[in-house]
């Protein structure tokens, strides 16, 4: 007989050992291996493996329709979700303590609720009475949600199957919950990847959608981590920066929908309140124009978002110049300061230069490259960049600027917000937008729309 002996599991990567060591030798983790119960290895079982039944192969072809989704009413949530919930799917949503996922999840379960859907909060980590506290201070002590507080997996399953299955079913917070079926602690690998496989099996059965709440750990996975996203049908963010009072839900895995889309929250003191227009909100005052602000048409999933972006080009200090970025890539900056030192002749090279997305947005799209340099170039030549207009379109190394797609949909959105043109990459097309296009074929053309260097001043020339 094979003997069963304990194992020892990176609660980082999952990587399995026979014994305890300071370091996880698979993902270099300090301090991550802790001890969980003897797995009975496959295999291992004295006497022929027990055969399986036979299982019905079929075709693709489907008579069913999609189920209708169930949308919960928070509009920005249920944009992430792709329209609404699936009714038994399971959806992750991960954020850092604090950022305000119980908030949300208690919003949408509270508006299902008012729609008349058949909502459940199980509460792991507050009690009752300060979830109760929380939803009367939100407003919603009077919404129909069933609220429970229970952490072990066998108890919810019992209270829910004792009545109807609910339509959505919210576990806060899924590091919590335990099953009584393993001697590891709550929190480890396998609690929750077992306590998980159970609730999503009950969600799969009963038609709930499950929605999860996952903590992330400091290197920003969601904890007990890649585990449970394999669980899952989507997986969803909840961002937000320190300091701002905006938050982003941001989908980043959905079997049912894209998973680029963003919806966005501002935190008050009655909840998180929908922001429908963000452009309009991250922008703020534009009457104030200063060198190195530019205004960046960006997309966000399908969501065309304008977005400041601000430069400062300063004189060296000694030493190895300083670089720091806010909300963009660092190696991008680089990248961008190199191209136009090289193309465009600029020399900013040995300044100083900082870069940040106001509003504390983080940028990815590399169609704000533009923005970013027209900014930078703006900062270093002292010229405010022309009042009212937008940029996008990607830098390539050899300074020509790229096409970025859906040029339509973001010049649509500046022209809605007032902007009067557009320096975008030539050759991009925009019928009846009603914005004045200013194409732009290479990274030395952008000096000269905000000026050339500070020596050579020259008459600001535009194709
Ligand atoms: P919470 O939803 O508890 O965060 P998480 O579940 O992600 O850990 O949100 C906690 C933060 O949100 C807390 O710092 C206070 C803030 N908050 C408000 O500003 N206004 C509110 O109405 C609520 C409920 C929370
Ligand atoms: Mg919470």
């Amino acid at each position: 007989m094979a003997k069963s002996s304990a194992s020892f599991v990176c609660q980082s990567c999952g990587a399995v050992s026979g014994k305890w060591s300071g370091r996880c030798e698979s993902c270099g983790g300090w301090n991550t291996i802790t001890e969980e119960g003897a797995a009975t290895p496959i295999g291992s079982s004295a006497g022929p493996r027990k055969r399986g039944r036979k299982v019905a192969l079929e075709d693709l072809k489907t008579e069913d329709k999609e189920p209708p989704r169930r949308a919960t009413g928070v509009a920005e949530f249920d944009r992430v979700c792709g329209g609404g919930l699936v009714p038994g799917s399971a959806l992750l949503i991960g954020g850092d303590p604090g950022v305000g996922k119980s908030t949300l999840i208690l919003q949408a379960l509270a508006e299902y609720g008012k729609r008349g859907g058949h909502a459940v909060y199980i509460s792991g980590e507050e009690a009752m009475a300060q979830v109760r506290l929380r939803a009367s201070r939100m407003g919603l002590a009077d919404a129909p949600v069933s609220l429970g507080s229970a952490t072990c997996v066998e108890d919810i399953l019992t209270t829910l199957e004792s009545g109807p299955p609910p339509g959505v079913l919210a576990i806060d917070s899924i590091q919590t919950i335990w099953t009584s079926a393993l001697d590891a602690a709550p929190g480890t690998i396998a609690q929750v990847r077992t306590a998980s496989f159970d609730l999503v099996r009950y969600a799969k059965a009963s038609g709930t959608a499950l929605l999860l709440v996952g903590h992330v750990t400091k290197d920003g996975q969601i904890a007990g981590p890649k585990q449970v996203e394999h669980l899952v049908d989507a997986v969803l963010y909840f961002e937000g920066e320190r300091g701002h009072h905006f938050r982003v839900l941001r989908g980043v895995k959905n079997r049912f929908g894209a998973t680029d889309e963003i919806g966005v929250f501002e935190m008050t003191g009655k909840g998180l309140s929908e922001v429908a227009n963000p452009s309009a909100l991250f922008l703020g005052d534009r009457n104030s124009i200063s060198p190195g602000n530019a205004v960046f048409a960006g997309l966000e999933g399908t969501r065309p978002m304008l977005m400041e972006i601000q430069a400062l080009v300063a004189a060296p200090s000694f030493g190895t110049p300083r670089r720091a970025v806010v909300g963009w890539d660092s190696s991008r900056l680089a990248m961008i300061l190199a191209v136009l030192d090289a193309r465009g002749g600029l020399g900013m090279g040995g300044h100083d230069v900082y870069l940040n997305v106001a509003g504390g947005l983080k940028v990815g799209e590399p169609a704000a490259d533009l923005a970013a340099a027209a900014a930078l170039v703006s900062s270093f030549t002292g010229k405010p960049l022309p009042k009212d207009c937008v940029f996008f379109g990607e830098i390539s190394l050899s300074g020509d600027i790229r096409p970025a797609p859906q040029a339509e949909l973001r010049l649509k959105e500046a022209a809605k917000l007032g902007f009067t043109s557009a320096v975008v990459p030539a050759g991009t097309k925009a019928d009846g937008v009603g914005l004045t296009l200013r194409s732009i074929e290479d990274v030395s053309d952008l000096a000269l729309l905000a000026g050339p260097s500070r020596a050579t001043a020259k008459p600001a020339v535009v194709k």
